[in-house]
């Protein structure tokens, strides 16, 4: 049985065919690009809380997930110490910014909090998907490859949840109509905005 790798996930295009062959040629700099991926994945989550600190419900959700995501950076930060790689400087991220743009320009969203919310669960879906992808395409390789598959299958489950978690988030603040209205609509924005990034060995 075969499922599609967007299960479960609001977005409606797949990764480029493309990328997965590149990604797995270039190992060492997506790694690189993933553990930034986590770090900013964390500073994202503290940056709500101190941007929204009327939002007090969001503390416990936003601890979790940034220890979660302190916790792969750590891991990926392992891998890369294992196979001799130095972290570097983390690099912009157009994906991220681009995206934060269109979803949280001012009257095109639900608002404020709302639109964080749903860029910050497409950031984690968009991860999650790319991640099932990189772990597809390791799965019949060298032992050491089918090792970074199953970590990428683990990551690639935690980023499932983190969307949902953001998606319920955002029904704590806006209706849920509302907000399956937005996420539709987000859906079309996101698949357009990946659709014309480059195929880089990132993760976005
Ligand atoms: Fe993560
Ligand atoms: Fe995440």
């Amino acid at each position: 049985m075969t499922t599609s790798l967007l299960e479960g996930l609001p977005l409606i295009v797949e990764t480029s065919p493309e990328w997965a062959p590149l990604a797995c040629s270039r190992l060492d700099e997506v790694l690189r690009d993933h553990a930034w991926c986590e770090y900013k994945a964390a500073s994202a989550g503290l940056g709500l809380m101190a941007r929204f600190p009327e939002s007090e419900f969001l503390h416990r959700p936003m601890v979790a997930l940034v220890q979660e995501e302190m916790l792969h950076f750590r891991q990926v930060t392992d891998l890369l110490k294992e196979r001799g790689v130095s972290l570097g400087a983390p690099l912009p991220d157009p994906y991220v910014k681009k995206l934060r743009g269109l979803l949280c320009a001012k009257g095109s969203g639900i608002g404020g909090l709302g639109d964080h919310l749903i860029v910050n669960a497409f950031i984690e879906a968009r991860s999650c998907e790319r991640f099932r992808v990189l772990s597809k395409a390791l799965a019949e390789g060298t032992e050491e490859e089918r090792t970074l598959s199953d970590f990428y299958q683990r990551l690639a489950d935690a980023e499932g949840r983190h969307w949902e978690s953001f998606r319920d988030l955002a029904m704590e603040v806006c209706p849920e109509e509302v907000v399956l209205r937005r996420i539709h609509e987000a859906a079309e924005i996101e698949a357009e905005l990946i659709s014309e990034m480059p195929i880089e060995a990132r993760m976005h």
